[in-house]
Parts: structure tokens; sequence; C-alpha cells
């Protein structure tokens, strides 16, 4: 089976003022079609920069290592020209962000930003648009849609906007979906009903995903295959059932530790 995603050698490099950091120091894996994996790791470990890299979104001040490779359908994304890269993401590959408000245009009504993917992409015609936008958005849960539908970000709790968020990711069902903490703003009900949308449409689409969480309970309910990262590096990956049951890496260990205490300070 071709790998929906590979990503080999994965150097991404922030120029700071101190100096060069390197966030993610070589990393490789690869995804297959339909797969749901985890990425784990403590805070900085560099999940997001991952995602980020992969994406082709990296901040200004990061850039990616020589020697990297990240192929989506077996296309190299880092020699792909902007303009086709566009043209991936959103139908091919989507993210959701880990910080909604940020991801979210101030200024422009929230239907109007889900419906955005499928005019981009030619897939439907604004009323089509519109009206796939708005089962998305009900689709996710979000109460209220067709009132919601024109309100703008600021007017939505966090939650509310991590659902759109995750509307406009899924909207043209890609083949895979990096997901950055999507629960983390949710309520644990909420939580749950986003995850099972997320699996759902993994069934149905056959999308893959990428969750990045902290959530150690999150990744015993949800995923296949589980990568745990400790400053920028992948040091363990296994099945779910292996790494919860026999943890190789001291780290691994470390947070499994950490997970029933962390429920209880909760
Ligand atoms: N824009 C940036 N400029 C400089 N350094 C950055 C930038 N973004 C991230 N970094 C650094 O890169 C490293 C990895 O950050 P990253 O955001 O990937 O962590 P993370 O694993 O997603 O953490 P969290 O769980 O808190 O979201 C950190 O050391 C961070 O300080
Ligand atoms: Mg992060």
């Amino acid at each position: 089976m071709t790998p929906i995603l590979s990503v080999e050698q994965l150097r991404v490099i922030f120029e700071r003022r101190s100096g060069a950091h390197v966030a993610v120091d070589r990393i490789s894996f690869a995804m297959n079609p339909g797969e749901v994996v985890a990425l784990v790791g403590e805070s900085g470990s560099g999940k997001t920069a991952t995602a980020l890299a992969i994406m082709g979104l990296l901040p200004d001040g990061g850039h990616i290592g020589p020697g990297s490779a990240v192929r989506l359908d077996g296309q190299d994304l880092l020699a792909m020209p902007e303009r086709k890269l566009r043209d991936l993401r959103g139908r091919r590959i989507a993210m959701v962000f880990q910080e909604p408000a940020a991801a979210l245009n101030p200024v422009m009504r929230v239907g109007d930003q889900v419906a955005e993917v499928a005019i981009v992409h030619h897939t439907d015609d604004r009323r089509g648009a519109r009206q796939r936008a708005m089962a998305m958005l009900e689709r996710v849960g979000l109460p209220n849609a067709a009132a919601l539908y024109d309100a703008y970000p600021h007017e939505l709790s966090g939650g509310m906007r991590q659902r759109v968020m995750l509307a406009a990711a899924l909207l043209l069902e890609p083949a895979l979906v990096i997901a950055d903490e999507p629960t983390s703003a949710l309520d644990v009900t909420v939580q749950a009903q986003v995850l099972r949308l997320l699996l759902e449409l993994q069934r149905e689409s056959g999308t893959g995903v990428l969750l990045i969480t902290h959530d150690l309970g999150v990744v015993a309910e949800t995923c296949e295959r589980a990568m745990v990262m400790q400053a920028g590096r992948i040091v363990e990956s296994a099945s779910v059932d292996d790494l919860f049951h026999a943890p190789k890496h001291e780290y691994t260990r470390e947070l499994l530790e950490a997970m029933p205490r962390l429920r209880k300070r909760a």
C-alpha cells in the first residue's frame, strides 16, 4: 500500500534572536490511507511544528532543513510550488489548528469561511457551498447552525470556534486531516462528540487522521498507533496496545505515569 503521508528526515529550525533552534530533529514516519495515528509529547516537543511543516504553513522565522522530504500521495510537498500546495490544502490535506482564534478571519462570517473552502476548490457554486457548509456546521454539532452561520468569530465561544475549524477542515472530506489538539478547548462531553465525528468521517470517507494531543485517554480511545515525541524526536512509535501495556522508552513510561495523576488533579 502506498502511504498517504510519508515524512522522511524532517527537520524544522526556528531562527531566534538567541540563535537557531531545532524544533524537529530528523523525524521519519508514514501513515497508511485511513489510518488514525496519535502524535503525543510534552509541551514544546515539536508537535505543532511538525504539523505546520507538513502543511507548508510554518511561520516567519521557521524553515525546513535540507534533506527533509514530505510526501502526500507520493508527491513531494516540499518541492511543490505554492500554487499547487494551495490546491491540495483543504482538498487532499487539511489541518485543525491548535489556536482557532488565530486561524479564523476575524472580519468574515464563520459560515462563509467554511463555504470558502468549497468555493476556492470549485467543488460547488456559491449556493451549493453555502448549503454544504451549513450541513457540515450542523454535523460538527454547532448548536443552531443556521443562526450562527452569519456570526463573526469573536461572537462564538472557544469551543464553537474549534468546531467551525473542524467543519472547514472536514468539508471536502480530505484524504488526511491533521488535528492539532482539536478538543482542548472543549468540555468533556463535547470532546467525545467531536472525536466521534472525526472517526465517523474516517470510516465513511477513509480520511486518515494524525491526531496531536496531550491526552493519552483520547489516544487510547481513538487511535491504532501512537508516536511519542520528545525534544524534537520521535522516541517511540508503537501500536496503542503495546504502548500502554509495554512502553519501551523511559519518557513514554513517565507520560503514562503522569496520566492518572493529572486526571486526579483535574
Ligand atoms: N514561531 C516560533 N518561533 C520560534 N520558536 C518557535 C516558534 N514556534 C515554536 N517554536 C519552538 O519550537 C519548539 C516546538 O514548538 P511546538 O509549537 O511545535 O511545540 P508543541 O509540541 O506543539 O507544544 P504544545 O503541546 O505546547 O502545543 C518549542 O521549543 C518552541 O519554543
Ligand atoms: Mg502545539
